[in-house]
């Protein structure tokens, strides 16, 4: 089958060890069922593997893509949830299973025709929504989702800061906070940017790094070391700050009189359950909400849309159909 994977891993030029071309297809496994791919997105994942992050040399050549939406062989129309996990081994709960992975990395990712994976991990897509804006859900929309609606303690009427402006996680925040009766304010690190996050629902937009007008209940920080002290200088006594990503670096300073005098709770945040995927899809179906999707590839151009993800210049999410 036709697939796009990692043949090298290059810590600084990532697109260097990207290859195209001719991968078997994943075998059959008990209790996993195969998807015909019709739209796959990418995420930051798919570079952070290209640079060696969380991928072993001794897995390489490793097919790329964990968000997948398709088809079943008996014709279910579905999209995948990403993670790999078992319950059981999480004491009742996936995401703490210390075995649990990203889809690629469980076996083959879904940057290609095919993919295998577990029958747990399919969710129902409503005809409402197309394959390309089902494919944009399952990792970056769900985190966004995991982290608004149980790790941030908001509720409709209360003030969320998402730092930065054009990212996968960043538009779903923005769209699903919007959604959910928030008031919205966003960084952005350009004023074409900030103005697309203003067009999403944003009530106010900021330079990154910029002093707010007040200080807000919650911050959605997938950014890290770049924005990072200006979320905790952002959120109010009692707020929190929830994280889920370090595309600029994961080393940070934090102000430790800050946290415990001002009371702020800091929280991890990884994926969410296939539960709450399914809350997220019946969302969509029933509101309307829909993710926006910068551009869509062919999976034979798949090299163009891993550069326009890695440039920084998308605006949402980067949509690949085979
Ligand atoms: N924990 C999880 O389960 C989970 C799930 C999904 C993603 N993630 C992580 O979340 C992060 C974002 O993922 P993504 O797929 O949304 O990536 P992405 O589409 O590449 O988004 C990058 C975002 O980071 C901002 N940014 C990057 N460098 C910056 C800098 N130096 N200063 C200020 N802003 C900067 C960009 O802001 P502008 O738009 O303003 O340029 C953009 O909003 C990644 O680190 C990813 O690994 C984690």
């Amino acid at each position: 089958m036709f697939a796009v994977y990692a043949a090298r891993i290059d810590a600084e030029q990532p697109l260097n060890g990207l290859e195209t071309g001719d991968r078997p297809a994943p075998p059959k496994r008990d209790g996993w069922t195969t998807v015909t791919v019709r739209a796959a997105s990418l995420n930051h994942h798919d570079l952070w593997s290209l640079r060696g992050v969380g991928l072993d040399e001794s897995r390489l050549p490793f097919v790329l893509g964990s968000d997948v939406a398709g088809v079943t062989d008996d014709g279910r129309e579905v999209l995948v949830h990403a993670l790999v996990a078992d319950p059981d081994r999480g004491g009742g709960d996936e995401l703490l299973d210390p075995a649990r992975g990203m889809l690629a990395d469980a076996l083959c990712g879904g940057l290609a025709e095919f993919v295998t994976v577990p029958a747990r991990n399919l969710v129902d897509k409503p005809a409402s929504l197309s394959f390309e804006e089902a494919a944009c859900l399952p990792t970056a929309w769900l985190t966004a989702y995991r982290m608004l609606q149980v790790r941030a303690d908001v509720r409709p009427g209360h003030t969320v800061l998402v730092q930065g402006a054009g990212g996968g996680v960043s538009t779903a925040a923005v769209t699903l906070a919007v959604a959910a009766g928030l008031r919205v304010w966003v960084t952005g690190r350009s004023g074409p940017k900030r103005e697309k996050a203003r067009a999403l629902g944003a009530d106010a937009v900021f330079e990154t790094g910029q002093r707010l007008p007040d200080r807000v209940d919650a911050v959605i920080d997938t950014v890290g070391a770049a924005t990072w002290e200006h979320s905790l200088r952002s959120v109010r006594p009692g707020g929190t700050v929830v994280v889920a990503g370090a595309t600029a670096g994961a080393l940070v300073k934090t102000d430790l009189f800050r946290l415990f005098l001002q009371q702020i709770t800091i929280r991890g945040s990884a994926m969410g359950r296939v539960g709450e995927l399914r809350d997220l899809v019946a969302l969509c179906d029933a509101r309307g909400v829909r993710p926006h999707i910068d551009s869509v590839h062919r999976l034979e151009s798949a090299r163009a849309a891993v550069e326009r993800l890695e440039s920084g210049d998308a605006f949402g999410k980067v949509v690949i159909t085979p």
